[in-house]
Formats: structure tokens, sequence, C-alpha cells
């Protein structure tokens, strides 16, 4: 009977809505996977990152995801806050300013996106009257350098490298975002706007008509990646997304609703798209709709995070059954774990898991994510991955402030039901189980 147990979990775990509240991670193991992201962010967009998965962990109000107003009060930036201020000041201490023209947050980066992803965290310093660097000076610079250094498109479309005009799907989570908060805290609609018109310009180049509607990875430039990355088309929706709250929490949202509409509805196109290929593992492969692909958690977990987020900010409840499948997938425990997790999931429906790093399907004994792409080769799988903690950080945090909002587009009634159900489901499949051996 341990056998049917454990493959009654499997199902709960991994196919079945009704186990909507279980596999939480543990406060100790999201400390885990904290840790892990501050030992391996280094490069510019996983530090940017990291400091956007912290703000919504611990900060929500300024996460522009979360709280009522994109911008929060501007002094006395909370004890909170102190990780993503620590990266700020990191960041900005190393500038050395000897050039006359405006400079890049990291400079000699290559990409003229990543170092971008920087921006919301420097300007939440100055916001917060950090002293001792001139963030603010460093934001303009920042600002400045993406609007007249570097290279576009004939129709506008800010490259995401330097020495060339190449379009990456990844770009949308690390300059758009950062456009739009600024345009809100500089009072200034017509920043607003590029940050939106980035967005809408991006996916008119990147999006896949022939695929539909998933998003190319990378185009234009001395080499393409015309493939559908996962973690390409999760970028580009949860930046998104963060355009969308940065807009819905501001002063500017009346003057901003057709814009709203349309951003909704492109995250909405990335989730039709993506989760018309979720396999019944839950995971996606690193390249979406390619059988040759390996499973790759890492972009499979922000588009779940996202889907929360679409379901609190736009009300759009469609894929989150696929979005929960993914979850209880992702943070729920090893097949061969203890029959005893088994009872207390299907028993208690507001039971978190406990069980220690080792027992989790998808991660390492530290709690690193598992199977992931390498976060400098995204052809290739890896073993660890920064960006990839972060996304567990923001599917984390995703769900608790979706379930702290009562689970909106859940059903309540199956929800309560669940241990009943399960209980019937284990019958069933021991039935199953034993006509068949
Ligand atoms: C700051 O510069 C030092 C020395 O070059 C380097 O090791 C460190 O990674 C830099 N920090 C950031 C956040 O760029
Ligand atoms: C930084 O803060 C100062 C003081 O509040 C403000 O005048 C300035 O506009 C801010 N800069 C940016 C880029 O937000
Ligand atoms: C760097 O120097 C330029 C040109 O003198 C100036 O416009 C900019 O504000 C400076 N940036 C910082 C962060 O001091
Ligand atoms: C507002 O932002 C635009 C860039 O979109 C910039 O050209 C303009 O100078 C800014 N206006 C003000 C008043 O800072
Ligand atoms: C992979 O997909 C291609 C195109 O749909 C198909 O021709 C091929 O048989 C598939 N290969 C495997 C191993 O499923």
């Amino acid at each position: 009977m341990a056998r049917v147990s454990a493959i009654a979990l499997a199902l709960c775990a991994t196919t079945s809505p009704l186990a909507a509240h279980a596999q939480k991670l543990s406060d100790s193991q999201v400390d885990g996977v904290v840790q892990r992201l501050a030992e391996g962010a280094t490069h510019s967009w996983e530090l940017g990152t990291r400091a956007q998965a912290l703000l919504e962990l611990n900060s929500p109000a300024y996460s522009v995801l979360t709280a009522n107003a994109a911008v929060p009060p501007s002094s006395n930036g909370p004890v909170s806050l102190s990780d993503v201020l620590g990266i700020a000041k990191s960041v900005v201490a190393n500038l050395t300013n000897t050039s006359t023209v405006a400079q890049p947050l990291i400079s000699g980066d290559g990409a003229a996106g990543d170092p971008a992803s920087l921006g919301v965290a420097v300007l939440i310093a100055n916001l917060t009257g950090q002293t001792g660097e001139d963030y603010g000076g460093a934001a303009a610079d920042q600002l400045q350098y993406l609007l007249e250094k570097v290279p576009r498109t004939s129709d506008g479309a800010i490259s995401h490298r330097v020495s060339q005009v190449q379009l990456w799907s990844d770009f949308v989570y690390m300059v758009p975002p950062f456009l739009a908060y600024y345009g809100v805290l500089s009072r200034n609609e017509s920043l607003i706007q590029e940050a939106y018109v980035q967005c809408q310009l991006y996916r008119q180049y990147l999006r896949d008509d022939a695929a539909g509607g998933l998003w190319k990875h990378i185009l234009l430039g001395d080499f393409n990646d015309a493939g559908h990355w996962s973690t390409g088309n999760a970028w580009a929706a949860a930046g998104m997304l963060r355009v969308l709250g940065t807009i819905q929490r501001s002063s500017y949202a009346k003057d901003f609703t057709a814009q709203q509409s349309s951003l909704v509805s492109w995250v909405s196109e990335i989730h039709d798209a993506m989760y018309a290929h979720l396999p019944s593992s839950a995971l996606f492969n690193n390249y979406v709709d390619a059988n040759n692909s390996f499973a790759d958690a890492s972009g499979t977990t922000l588009l779940a995070a996202s889907v929360y987020r679409l379901a609190l900010m736009a009300g759009v409840h469609t894929h989150l059954p696929n979005a929960e499948k993914s979850r209880t997938a992702l943070f729920g425990p090893s097949s061969g774990s203890s029959s005893s997790s088994a009872s207390s999931s299907s028993s208690s429906s507001s039971s978190s898991t406990t069980a220690p790093p080792s027992s989790l399907a998808h991660f390492d004994g530290d709690m690193w994510l598992t199977p992931v792409v390498n976060p400098n080769s995204f052809g290739d799988e890896g073993s660890q991955s920064p960006e990839g903690q972060a996304f567990v950080v923001e599917l984390h945090s995703a769900y608790r402030d979706w379930v702290a909002a009562g689970s909106p587009g859940a059903n309540a009634a199956t929800a309560r039901r669940a241990p009943a159900l399960a209980a019937v489901a284990a019958v069933v499949l021991a039935m199953a189980v034993g006509l068949i051996h």
C-alpha cells in the first residue's frame, strides 16, 4: 500500500487541480533558495533579477506587482529593503565617471539591455534617500545611455546589444520595467509610453504567428535564435506584467487604459501559446515546441509566477490550473519520498511540504532548482542557475500573494472537497493498480 500512496501522491502533486494548496515551500526552504541566489548572482541581469525577486518576497510595496502604489513612501526605506539597497550600492559604487558621456550601470557588459535591469533598484535607493552614492545621477545616466547611445531598429526598438542591433526576448524583462518606473517617478508620460512601445515593438518582431504566438528568442544581428526558448517567453510575459503593474498602480493609470489592455492580452497570448505545449511532467522543454530539448524548470517557474500575477492584476484565470500543475510539480516531493508526507498532504489542504530539501523532486540538497538551462548558454542544460533561483522566489511570492487574496479564480468548492476527492482518487487508483497487477 505504500506504493499506492506514493502513486496517489504523484497524481495529486502533478496532475490534479485538487492539490491547489499543497506543495508550498517552507520558510527554511525559501531561505536556502535565497541564499543560493545571493551566492550565485554575479552578472548584470542576475543582479537585477535578484533585486526584483527580493522586492517581491520582502518588500511588496516596492515591487509594482503587489501593493497599492508604484511610488511608495519616499523616506525611511524599510529594513526589508536592505539587500536590494545593497545591490544598488555595490553597483553604483563601482562606477567611475571618467567619461563625458552617459554610461550604463555596469560598463563593458556587451549587452545594452541587461545593466538596465538594475535600474529599478538604483531608483529605489534614490527614492528612499540613500546617501554616499549618486543614485539619481547613475539612474539618469543609464536612462540617457539607453535612449541616446544604444542602436535601434528603424522603427525604434532599442537593441539588446551595444555593438549592433539585435533583439532578444530577454530585453522585455530588463528594460521596459525600468523605463516605466523611471517615467512614473519623474512624472514623464512619454517615458511611460516608451516602456509600452518597446514591449509592442519587441512583440511585433519576435512573436511567431506560425507557432501559435510563441516568441522567438533572438532576431537581427550576426546570429539568430529563432527557436521558441521557454525562458525567453517567460521573460517577456513577466516583463510586460511589471510594466502593467507600474502603470496600474500609478496616478497615470487612467491615461493608459488601452495600453494596459494590450499588455494583458499580450501576456495572455504567451500563456495560451506556451501552455498548449505543457508536457505531462508539467515542466516545459527548454525550447517549448522542440521534442529533442531537455526539460527546464527555470523557464517553467517564471512562467507559472506570471500566471498568478496576471490573475491578481487582471482577473485572467485561464491558465491557473496549468500553473498549479507546474507549481505543485516544481515544489513537490520526489516520488521516492515517504508515504507519511503523502497522507499529510492529502488529509489537510492547508498543510505545507515540510520535507527536507533532499526529498524535493526539483531541488538538490542545497536548494538549487533542477533541471535547468545553463544561464550562460541557452541551448545547453546547466547545473546551477542564479536566475532560476530568482524565479523560484518570484513563484513562491506570487503564489503567496494569490492565496492571501483568497485564491481568485480557483474553484473554492473543489478546494474544500479536495481531501475527500483525493481519497476517492486513491481508492480508484488502488483498484486500477490491483487490476493491472
Ligand atoms: C565591483 O568591482 C569589483 C572589482 O572590479 C568586482 O569584483 C565586483 O564584481 C563589482 N561589483 C559589481 C556589483 O559590479
Ligand atoms: C533622485 O532624488 C532626488 C531627490 O529627491 C530627486 O530630485 C531626483 O529627481 C531623483 N532622481 C531620479 C532619477 O529619480
Ligand atoms: C557622469 O558624467 C557626466 C558628464 O559629466 C554627467 O552628465 C553625469 O551626471 C555623471 N554621472 C554621475 C553618476 O555622476
Ligand atoms: C521625458 O522622457 C523623454 C524620453 O521618453 C525625454 O526625451 C524627455 O526629455 C523627458 N522629459 C522630461 C521633462 O524630462
Ligand atoms: C519530433 O518532431 C518532429 C516534427 O514534428 C517529428 O517529425 C519527429 O518524428 C519527432 N521526433 C520524435 C523523437 O518524437
